[in-house]
């Protein structure tokens, strides 16, 4: 790895405005399809335990706060939830916007919503319906994507403040998904394109504390047609890097020891120890009745 491309991790995108858009010049959002593989095996991975859990909790409303390119959102539409979409990247955007103009015709997809939101700034950019929503999710190690501008987790407490405001009082589940780190010996659910050729990891240190670690993605296109060329893509994403216990103390200080917080590995119930390490970590909190 280059000296150079240690350097350039300090840059995370591009700021039209507030926080810098990791997927601004839309390398990323043009083949994210492609990056996470076929989308009807990457949702079957997870499909039936997220629904579970949603209709275990009796939820019909659901604000998807990263929704990306759409991914998970469209799988709880086709599912008959009612959907509310935000993310801060118009680049990802683009590609729900997309789908959702395609599907129009579909009554479930007509009511589909997407905006433009931040979390930072998510009380200023979309409206509360009424009590909240049944449950708010922010899947696809989403969350990690949050630096920590100002070296004290401040604003990675205020996001959760901000996503957790949006979840009414009764039936809140807040779903969390953390990636717990590289290993070429874990089986990705989330990202398993047979695409990518190389994904190549530089870690930012500060204080003696890894603070930023960014992946350089190397991903070959397919030909567009007999006659194109065979197009590579590169893209580099940056994520900070949340340990398990230090994020289960930062969700009971975002929520004032409120919620009842449960972890699993990979969609099952995670034993701290455990000698399979998960790719995921996903945490789930609920609202204390
Ligand atoms: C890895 S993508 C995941 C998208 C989708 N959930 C999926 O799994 O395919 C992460 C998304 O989080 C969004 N994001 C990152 N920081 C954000 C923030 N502060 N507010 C809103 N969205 C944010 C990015 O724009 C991006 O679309």
């Amino acid at each position: 790895m280059s000296v150079d491309s240690v350097f350039r991790t300090r840059s995370l995108g591009v700021a039209a405005e507030g926080l810098p858009d990791q997927y601004a010049d839309g390398k990323a959002a043009k083949v994210w399809q492609l990056y996470i593989g076929n989308t009807q095996s990457r949702t079957a991975e997870y499909k039936s335990w997220v629904v579970a859990l949603l209709r275990e909790q009796g939820a019909r409303t659901v604000l998807d706060v990263a929704c990306g390119t759409g991914v998970d959102s469209i799988m709880l539409v086709e599912e008959g939830f009612n959907v509310m979409s935000v993310d801060a990247s118009d680049k990802m955007l683009k590609y729900a916007l997309k789908t959702r103009w395609e599907r129009r015709k579909e009554q479930a997809f007509d009511q589909w919503e997407i905006e433009e939101a931040n979390w930072l700034t998510l009380p200023e950019d979309i409206q509360k319906p009424g009590k909240g929503f049944d449950a708010v999710i922010c899947l696809g190690n989403s969350f990690a994507h949050l630096p920590d501008f100002k070296g004290d987790q401040s604003d990675h407490k205020l996001a959760l403040q901000n996503i957790g405001e949006y979840g009414q009082t009764r039936c809140r589940i807040l779903i969390y998904q953390i990636w717990s780190g590289p290993s070429s010996t874990r089986q990705n659910i989330y990202y398993q394109s047979d695409l990518t050729q190389d994904i190549s990891t530089s870690v930012l240190w500060v204080n003696s504390k890894p603070h930023m670690i960014t992946l350089d993605y190397t991903l070959q296109v397919p030909q567009a047609g007999p006659q194109s060329p065979p197009e590579v893509s590169k893209f580099r994403l940056s994520y900070y890097p949340h340990r398990l216990g230090r994020f289960k103390e930062l969700l009971q200080a975002a929520f004032q020891g409120q919620v009842e917080h449960q972890v699993y590995g990979d969609f099952l119930a995670y034993v701290p120890g455990q000698t399979k390490a998960p790719c995921y970590f996903v945490h789930v909190c609920k609202k204390k009745a």
